[in-house]
Formats: structure tokens, C-alpha cells, sequence
């Protein structure tokens, strides 16, 4: 159980409120929270009013003073206000002190309203500062709680998109090239992109009516002539150029122009390659699905890979492409990118075939840990089974493990290795504790 101590002066309302949005937010069956103060100034009930407006009753809780919890292991402990951070008293086994301050609200001054609304600030603000650290802190929460219920048409169409885009994301980007009737060239991202069949080889990228004006891009009018694109890939070295590409010109001038990419003769389509990108993929469109006709709808551009172009600079010696040396560039919400390479791609082999061990299968130690994390003990399941007893001695041999087996302390252990990806270390730690 992690214990988690909330201070202010009078355990009236800063504390009170921190309690009670802690409580509500974290799963309580894992971390028990406490409020108190430096002195006891009695519940205020404004604090009750405003948390029972956003659905927290707290009319029950008390005001407590700090000695009532001086001999609790605490975990951590939060100061909401600088006078209990200055006067703090000392918990010898706190691993974690916070400081968060804030105003007090009791202290405002105005009409009843203008005191209420002070409150709702202040409330606000703690509201906030609890969701972070729970995330931060990686406290164990009530996810049940946690999430915010929204029902799409509640929503103005450019904020459901920022919802939708924040979380199906990061999305690959598809450049796509095509070329109108007269021969004007024409070339934008497209992140609502992906592929969908291998055979047939079929990728999908979707052309949205504008939000504001809701009108249509030229890609798709191009594409509703020539049934035809070339989708090209989006590394980090073109990544600028791209964002140029995105920007609303008129009809008969070219993004080629304006971000100084190449033009290269496609084989089997009249759209242009872009010759600085790493992939190019020709195709043939073979349907356009139209979804609405309302600003933010899109049509689904159904394209089926005639031809690929890869550099060869990007495989490996397996013929394979290499993530780092390929370095795509993914499309996240509002002006989020990020660079597909580096420590941030990582393989995780996992057996696709049954038997493996399963999440319900796992020793007790290791499903009640209060140390190991969701990933650990979700790698653990997906094992094929667990390495003998006498091969996990043998590779443990030269790690200078503790010679008393205590659970918590061989946990922490085996956290250092995952956290480093070296599972198979951390493997065969937990497994001494399996015999
Ligand atoms: C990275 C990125 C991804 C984008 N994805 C889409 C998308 O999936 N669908 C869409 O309609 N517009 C998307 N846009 C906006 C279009 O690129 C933009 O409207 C562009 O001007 C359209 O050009 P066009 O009229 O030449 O087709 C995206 C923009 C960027 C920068």
C-alpha cells in the first residue's frame, strides 16, 4: 500500500480539495491518501460546495492535524501552501517530498459569487495539479474515474478533430503527387493514411472537406480525373519541405516550386515522384469513397500499389528496411511530429503462437508486486514459458544479488533491468523467487 500524505496550514480546504480529487482519481485499493495541517481549522464549506458541484462529496471528511500521522510510513508527502512547506515536520521516511502551492481561497474578498468563483479556480488548479502527478508519479489510478466520457456530438467539429487526431496518432504521412488534365502538378500530406491489404497491396488516405469554407482540395479533384498518386514517404530530412506542401496555394501553382523538391518520371502513372523521398509508391486509384457532406468529411482514396520505388540506402543487409536509417516522420495532434528512430523505436518480440504463459498464470509475487509495472508483468505473460530454475542460478551467478531472497528488494532488481530492456535478466531474477 503507498501512503500519500496531503499538507496545509489548517486542513480546511487546499488539502481537503488535493484529498479529495486524489481519492477519487487513484485506485484506492493500492494507495491510501491522508490530509492534515499544521493546525486544524475545520472543513470550510465552500471547499464542500465547489467539490460537490464538480460530483465529489466531501461533507464527511474531517480536519486533521499532522501528528496524528507521524508514525505512518509515508510515501510521499504533498505541501498545497508555502507556510506548511516552510513548517513541514519531519517524516524520516518519506521517499518522496512535493511542493505545490497554492492560493488560498478562503483568504478572497468580494461578493459571495466573486468568492465562489475564486474557490472554483483554486479547485481548478488542484484538479489539474492531482491528474498530473498521478501521471507523473505513476500512481495506480481508477481509470473508470479518470476518463472524460464525450459523445461526438457534443463537440464542434474542429475540437472532435483535435480529440480524434491527439489520439490516433502518431499516423504515417502520405505525400501524395498528382497531376491534373493540363498537366499542373500538385503535391500535399495526407496523415489520415494507411495500409490495409498486402494482397491485393492497398493503402487509403482520406481528403477532408475544409472545416471552415467546407470546400474540397485539389488532390482529390485531380485524382476524381485521373484516377491515379503517387504516395511518397516523409523522412525527418524532408519534413520541412513537406509542411510547405500543406499550405492552401491556388490550383495552377506548384508545391514543387514552393518547397524545392524534385520532380522524377513515374513508370507506370503521369504523377511525379519525389525524388529526395526515400519510398515511392505508384498507384492507381481504384475507388473514392465520399463519407459526408459537411466541412470535416472525408473521402476515403482507395489505391492499389502499381509499382515501388525504395532506396537502397535505407535496407539492411537483409534486404529489409531499417527504421533508423529509413527515419520516417509520424503526425501526432496540433503541431506534434515525431522522428521514427532513435532509442524510441525498440523491438518487441513476442511469440504470436500459443502456448504462453498468460497474465492469470503469472506467481503471486509477481501479480501483488507493488514494484513491477503493467509492462513487466505484460512481457512476463507473453513468455513461451518460464527458463529453468538451474539456468536462472547459473545466469544470475555474477550479479551480486542479495543473499536473503526478500521479494521487494529482488523486484527492484529485476525493475533496473527491464527498465534497461535486458528481459532476459530480469527474468531469471523473478524466477529465483519462483522456487
Ligand atoms: C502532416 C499533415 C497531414 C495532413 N493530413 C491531412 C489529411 O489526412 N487529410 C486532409 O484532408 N488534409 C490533411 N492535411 C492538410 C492538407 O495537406 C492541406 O489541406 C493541403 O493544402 C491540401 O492540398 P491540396 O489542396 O493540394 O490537396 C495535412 C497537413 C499536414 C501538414
Amino acid at each position: 500500500m503507498i501512503h500519500f500524505l496531503v499538507l496545509c496550514t489548517g486542513n480546511s480546504c487546499r488539502s481537503q480539495m488535493a484529498h479529495a480529487y486524489l481519492e477519487y482519481f487513484c485506485d484506492t485499493s493500492k494507495i491510501k491518501i491522508y490530509s492534515a495541517g499544521i493546525e486544524t481549522h475545520g472543513l470550510n464549506p465552500k471547499a464542500v460546495k465547489v467539490l460537490e458541484q464538480d460530483g465529489i462529496d466531501i461533507s464527511h471528511y474531517n480536519s486533521n492535524h499532522v501528528d496524528q500521522y507521524r508514525d505512518i510510513e509515508m510515501d510521499y508527502v504533498w505541501t498545497v501552501c508555502d507556510h506548511a512547506a516552510e513548517h513541514c515536520p519531519v517524516f524520516p521516511s518519506v521517499i518522496k517530498k512535493i511542493h505545490i502551492g497554492f492560493s488560498d481561497p478562503a483568504k478572497a474578498v468580494g461578493t459571495e459569487e466573486e468568492i465562489i468563483q475564486e474557490f472554483i479556480n483554486v479547485r481548478n488548479q488542484i484538479k489539474y495539479s492531482v491528474l498530473n502527478l498521478i501521471h507523473e508519479l505513476e500512481l495506480p489510478v481508477n481509470y473508470n474515474h479518470t476518463k472524460k466520457t464525450i459523445l461526438p456530438q457534443s463537440l464542434a467539429t474542429a475540437e472532435l478533430h483535435q480529440y480524434l487526431l491527439g489520439s490516433v496518432s502518431p499516423r504515417p504521412i502520405a505525400f501524395v503527387s498528382t497531376i491534373d488534365e493540363n498537366g499542373n502538378t500538385n503535391l500535399a500530406p495526407y496523415s489520415f493514411f494507411n495500409a490495409f491489404s498486402s494482397n491485393p497491396p492497398i493503402l487509403v488516405f482520406s481528403s477532408n472537406r475544409r472545416v471552415e469554407g467546407n470546400t474540397t482540395k485539389d488532390t482529390l479533384s485531380n485524382i476524381l480525373k485521373t484516377k491515379q498518386c503517387v504516395i511518397n514517404v516523409v523522412n525527418y530530412s524532408i519534413v520541412r519541405q513537406m509542411m510547405v506542401c500543406s499550405v492552401d496555394f491556388p490550383h495552377d501553382q506548384s508545391e514543387f516550386d514552393f518547397s524545392g523538391l524534385t520532380k522524377a518520371d513515374a513508370s507506370q502513372v503521369k504523377a511525379p515522384l519525389v525524388s529526395e523521398s526515400p519510398v515511392n509508391l505508384e498507384c492507381e486509384v481504384t475507388d473514392v469513397v465520399t463519407l459526408g457532406d459537411q466541412g470535416g468529411a472525408g473521402h476515403l482514396i482507395i489505391c492499389k500499389v502499381l509499382c515501388l520505388h525504395i532506396s537502397q540506402t535505407v535496407l539492411d543487409d537483409q534486404n529489409r528496411i531499417d527504421p533508423h536509417k529509413i527515419d520516417l516522420m509520424g503526425r501526432m495532434g496540433r503541431a506534434f511530429y515525431v522522428r521514427a528512430s532513435g532509442p524510441n523505436v525498440m523491438a518487441l518480440p513476442q511469440s504470436q503462437q500459443l502456448p504462453i504463459i498468460g497474465y492469470q498464470n503469472l506467481p503471486k509475487h509477481i501479480l501483488q508486486s507493488e514494484i513491477l509495472k503493467a509492462n513487466d508483468l505484460g512481457y512476463l505473460a507473453g513468455m513461451k514459458s518460464w527458463p529453468a530454475i538451474s539456468e536462472s542460478i547459473q545466469k544470475t551467478k555474477e550479479l551480486n544479488l542479495p543473499t536473503v531472497k526478500s521479494t521487494e528488494e529482488f523486484h527492484k532488481i529485476a525493475r533496473q533491468y527491464f527498465d534497461r530492456r535486458d528481459y532476459d535478466t530480469a527474468t531469471h531474477i523473478l524466477n529465483l523467487l519462483n522456487s
